[in-house]
């Protein structure tokens, strides 16, 4: 049986056959995905997605540890990746170190995920000389909506350099891949081309390294909004209601539950 790959199997992949990966949060999803992609990341998407939050802000560590936990337990041969929620890394390399031992003892991931380039580098570099394999996330940053102004593109025009400062840091601090968010598809083909580490599009390029989406946003189960750089390759939140529907209607005129879903007062012989 394929083993699971390490984050040196991921870096190995730069240049090669795409990596592929999802996020999940629960264990019955990641066992769906757990043959098909290389990575699965529990990312703090998990508080708009499954909770109802406006944004990832109000993610903590706690659930994360609990989706981590559930998805850990649907995966065998993909290798799990687990963000640090906003609010646990930020202030100093030795908080972020404490919450990333915390996430990986606790939900045994094989890396954690952070958002920032230049001003996350020293931290990156902080938990990599101690054991903690680190994949970057920069572009759009979800976690730092406040201060972009909205999910805007980013490193567009003068932003462009920041951008390729970021990828350069990341790398440079001992990332083993990251995440181009929302970037112009010229810019992170340039990005994918300069730095030696995987680069992994959402809304950013199909000539990076790899690809992540949001499993929700693919199968058609989180619709409160679509994003261009989402494409769905199913309906089931469609599929669903329309099921709770008919389910709706057979209980209101008795036809569920019908003969073969009751039991009889005596079994038969
Ligand atoms: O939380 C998340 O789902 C993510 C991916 C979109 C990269 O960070
Ligand atoms: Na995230």
């Amino acid at each position: 049986k394929k083993r699971a790959p390490m984050p040196d199997d991921i870096r190995a992949a730069k240049g090669g056959t795409p990596l592929v990966s999802l996020t999940a949060y629960t264990t019955p999803m990641a066992q769906m995905m757990d043959a098909h992609c290389d990575f699965v990341l529990v990312g703090d998407s998990v508080g708009m997605v499954l909770h109802g939050l406006p944004s990832t802000l109000g993610v903590t560590m706690e659930m994360m540890i609990m989706h981590g936990q559930a998805v850990a337990r649907g995966l065998s041969t993909a290798m799990m990746v687990i963000d640090m929620p906003f609010g646990s890394y930020e202030e100093s390399p030795e908080q972020a170190f404490r919450n990333a031992a915390r996430l990986m003892a606790e939900t045994h991931a094989g890396a954690v995920k952070l958002e920032g380039g230049v001003a996350m580098a020293e931290t990156i570099a902080f938990l990599v000389r101690r054991g903690i394999p680190v994949m970057a996330h920069i572009g759009l940053t979800p976690q730092s909506i406040n201060t972009l102004g909205g999910y805007k593109v980013q490193g567009r025009g003068a932003q462009r350099n920041a951008l390729v400062a970021d990828a350069t840091a990341v790398a440079e601090a001992g990332a083993f891949s990251v995440v181009l968010e929302k970037v112009p598809q010229n810019l992170a083909d340039q990005i994918t081309a300069d730095i030696p580490i995987p680069t992994i599009g959402i809304g950013a390029s199909a000539g990076c390294d790899g690809q992540i989406l949001v499993v929700d946003d693919m199968l058609g189960l989180f619709t409160a909004f679509k994003a261009k750089f989402v494409k769905r390759y199913a309906e089931l939140g469609q599929g669903a209601e329309d099921a709770i529907a008919a389910y709706a209607a057979e209980v209101r005129e008795r036809s569920f539950p019908g003969d073969e879903h009751v039991f009889a007062d005596e079994v038969k012989k």
